[in-house]
């Protein structure tokens, strides 16, 4: 089932809701269906996580080195598979999730000719959120709005002047929220966009609405000045703060759960 409500709510995994694959909610056009979900499982969700895993994502988690992120790392992964099955009809371990050129994870070409649903995931601090579309690039990103981040000096290196300066012009109880509004808002582009670090972010201003529901990217070199990139934030709980975002202003976003 899925629902729409007014704060994403993050969901509780058990081994039941892992074992069971109804079809997704319809995923309708230029339509974007956010998925939130706690990392923090029972034993019987990791091993059913583990066990959709790719030889290659096992890998990696025997890489990590401290046992949360191993046994977040399993649990995310494992949930984003269980979801992607569900949307294109395949059982989660033969869900073929493959890298593109810029590393941003992708179905392959061959199961994108069949289930053209595109996708990307975020975690941050135990939580994880799932943003998917059909047809077109979402980002997403996520964070806790930790007290040790040093938001200021932070904005004063990587954001513009007038980024810089709207963070200065809040007041001092606001001006942490509006450092990870502008964080995950830039985040999400870049996720959407797919190239990470190469993006060039540098080269770009966000504009958050008065409202503070979403924002514009404008810049960005000659190539993407043309394209509109917009970051629509999500409503949270206290304490934490994201954002999806995708080409043009024309798509709507859904919470599924
Ligand atoms: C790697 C990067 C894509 C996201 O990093 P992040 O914010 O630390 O992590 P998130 O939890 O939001 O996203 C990680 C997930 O994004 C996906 N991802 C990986 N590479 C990606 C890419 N090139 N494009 C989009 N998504 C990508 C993966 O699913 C990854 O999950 P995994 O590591 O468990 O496989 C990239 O944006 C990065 O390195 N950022 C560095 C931070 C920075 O300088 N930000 C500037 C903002 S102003």
């Amino acid at each position: 089932m899925s629902v729409d409500s007014s704060v994403l709510t993050f969901l509780r995994l058990d081994a039941r809701s892992l074992d069971t694959r109804p079809p997704a909610p319809y995923l309708a056009d230029r339509e974007v269906h956010v998925w939130a979900v706690l990392l923090d499982a029972p034993a019987e969700v990791e091993s059913h996580c583990w066990n959709w895993l790719s030889p290659t994502e096992q890998e990696r988690v025997r890489r990590l080195s401290f046992e949360h992120d191993r046994r977040h790392f399993v649990v995310a992964h494992g949930w984003l598979r269980h979801i992607l099955a569900r949307y294109c009809s395949q059982d989660p371990c033969h869900v073929p999730i493959i890298n593109a050129s810029g590393g941003k994870p992708q179905l392959s070409r061959e199961m994108l000719r069949s289930c053209d649903v595109r996708f990307n995931l975020t975690h941050s601090n135990g939580r994880a959120l799932l943003a998917l579309a059909r047809g077109f690039e979402v980002g997403v990103d996520l964070e806790e709005m930790r007290q040790a981040v040093q938001h200021l000096k932070l904005s004063e290196r990587f954001f513009s002047r007038t980024e810089w300066e709207t963070i200065k012009s809040c007041s001092e109880d606001r001006q942490r929220e509006m450092f990870f509004r502008y964080w995950v808002g830039k985040e999400s582009v870049m996720k959407a966009h797919g190239t990470g670090l190469l993006f060039p972010l540098d080269q770009c201003e966000l504009a958050i609405s008065d409202r503070l529901d979403e924002a514009v990217l404008r810049g960005c070199g000659r190539k993407t000045q043309e394209q509109k990139w917009i970051s629509r934030f999500l409503d949270l709980n206290p304490g934490w703060v994201g954002a999806v975002a995708a080409e043009g202003t024309d798509w709507t976003m859904r919470y599924c759960g």
